[in-house]
């Protein structure tokens, strides 16, 4: 006979959180919100891997490409590039973050004096930015001869044929820096010699890379940025259970940071054989699993080799799953089921696991609950779609701006292997989610900010100033549905939107 679970399913608005005393310690600003993103032996050793937010962008193409990856590193968390695309369409979009870093550049725009205008032009469009190095070869390592930045030309006055050792700044006129020199003493040059960028060449005169200006007054405006030991920012890479031998090569090879599986479903055997052999064959990449709502599925994609386990079965905002194949769990029952079997785990084995709780997020209010629910960080699609930042274009719809925003499991998106059944593959039998707008919300950083500071804020209520003080003191209570319409404003006549940090 079937199994009836006794206790219902609930969604984070059931909960509230009932404060706990606030001390003097407990200020925002003590508030570390880093997390965890690859298991490790907890207490005995640092974890590999961490982001400095709590939260990450879904594996969608509505959500995650190169744009949306470089803005949440740059604020401290990790964007996972969508896989529903060609094996080197999403590298090109993982090398194209690993090059927009704050540091030391390899040039990517590169010309010879002999090149005309018309290809610095042409190079410029292509590039996005506007400093050419001029190399004897035309290569990143050449012999370096100057630079052109958009300063030494002017097209409507120039012939497009004009050489470019015409106008550009020769090597003489330039200030430049031997290979070895340090970031900080890169930056400490380019503010005493008043440049914008500063060309680091080896004994040889050849070209090493470059050092930005703006890359480094960036960074002091983004304390938070996530930047691996090349200070180049990270960026993670969904991968899907059929072409795994092929992607997550050419993934690593790209330099991307951490992988994740993503599947709506992830406790199959598929999972368990995509884990495996990655794990035999790149034993240091770390990777996560999912997506699971109860221990069984914890403990399955643990056992194949999972670095974090991502829980949500039907909860997204586009999702229509339930609806489809009714499957999946209320999002805060699940969060916490897997959590507590994580904490069992951990008990037994020092290992812990963090976990990814995704999907489902309307509210702020809810990222804090699934924090205290036992999630060590978030994965959100609707929240970051709407921002400047995310690929999709923005409209207007009845007097208001919105963003696209669709599924994986839309006709639109035709993810069919993160809907795979195992069988032939190639086609979604039906759709598992919807194409939508959602309200535009500017730039992701404001957003962001704001969010942030709600979480910390509840976490200071709750007398805690890291994530894993808070799960440990964290008290919910289930809410009835008349005290859900008791914590909204009523019965007073609400003036238009004019309220700070919506
Ligand atoms: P949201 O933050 O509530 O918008 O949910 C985003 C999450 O929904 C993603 O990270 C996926 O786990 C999930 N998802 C993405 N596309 C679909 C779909 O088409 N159907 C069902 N779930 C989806």
């Amino acid at each position: 006979m079937a199994t009836i679970f006794s206790e219902e399913s609930r969604t984070f608005s059931e909960y509230l959180l009932v404060p706990n005393l606030t001390t003097e310690a407990n200020t925002p600003d003590m508030v570390d919100l880093s997390a965890p993103i690859c298991k490790y032996m907890k207490g005995k050793e640092e974890p590999k891997l961490h982001i400095n937010i709590p939260m990450v962008s879904a594996v969608m193409q509505s959500v995650s490409d190169s744009g949306m990856a470089i803005a949440l590193a740059r604020s401290g968390g990790i964007s996972f590039i969508f896989q529903s695309q060609p094996i080197a369409e999403q590298c090109e979009m993982i090398k194209k973050v690993k090059k927009h870093k704050a540091g030391i550049v390899v040039s990517d725009y590169n010309v010879t004096p002999e090149s005309t205008l018309a290809r610095v032009v042409e190079l410029r469009a292509e590039k996005g930015h506007g400093t050419a190095a001029v190399t004897s070869d035309g290569t990143a390592n050449g012999k370096l001869l100057g630079l052109v930045t958009t300063r030494d030309y002017r097209v409507t006055r120039m012939s497009p044929d004009t050489k470019v050792k015409e106008f550009m700044t020769p090597i003489e006129k330039l200030i430049t820096a031997p290979e070895g020199t340090t970031l900080k003493e890169a930056n400490d040059i380019i503010w005493d010699s008043k440049v914008n960028q500063l060309p680091i060449v080896d004994d040889d005169g050849c070209l090493v890379g470059l050092v930005f200006r703006k890359d480094y007054e960036t960074h002091k405006a983004n304390p938070l940025e996530l930047l691996d030991d090349e200070k180049k920012m990270m960026v993670g890479a969904g991968i899907n259970t059929r072409d795994y031998q092929e992607r997550v090569p050419a993934l690593i090879e790209a330099g991307a940071d951490v992988l994740c599986l993503d599947s709506s479903d992830g406790f199959s055997v598929w999972q368990e054989k995509a884990l495996k052999w990655i794990k035999a064959n790149y034993p240091d990449t770390p990777v996560g699993a999912g997506n699971v709502v109860d221990k069984e599925g914890f403990d399955y994609l643990v056992a194949a080799g999972a670095d974090f386990i991502k829980i949500g079965i039907g909860g997204g905002s586009i999702c229509i799953t339930r609806e489809q194949k009714g499957i999946g769990c209320g999002q805060a029952s699940a969060v916490l089921a897997v959590a507590k079997a994580r904490d069992e785990y951990f008990e037994k084995t020092g290992m812990y696991v963090p976990l990814c709780s995704d999907g489902g997020i309307v509210h702020d209010y809810h990222m804090t609950l699934a924090l205290a629910m036992g999630a060590d960080f978030l994965m959100l699609g609707r929240y970051f779609a709407r921002f400047d930042e995310s690929p999709t274009r923005k409209l207007i719809v009845n007097g208001g701006y919105v963003k696209e925003y669709w599924g994986e499991g839309s006709n639109r998106a035709r993810n069919w292997q993160r809907y795979d059944d195992g069988g032939a593959g190639g086609k979604m039998a039906f759709e598992e989610g919807v194409d939508s707008y959602v309200p535009y919300a500017g730039k992701l950083k404001d957003s962001l900010d704001t969010s942030l500071a709600k979480i910390k804020a509840t976490m200071c209520s709750c007398g805690s100033s890291s994530i894993e003080e808070f799960q440990n003191k964290a008290r919910l209570v289930v809410v009835s549905s008349t005290s859900i319409v008791e914590g909204g404003a009523h019965d007073v006549i609400q003036k238009e939107n004019d309220r700070v940090g919506r």
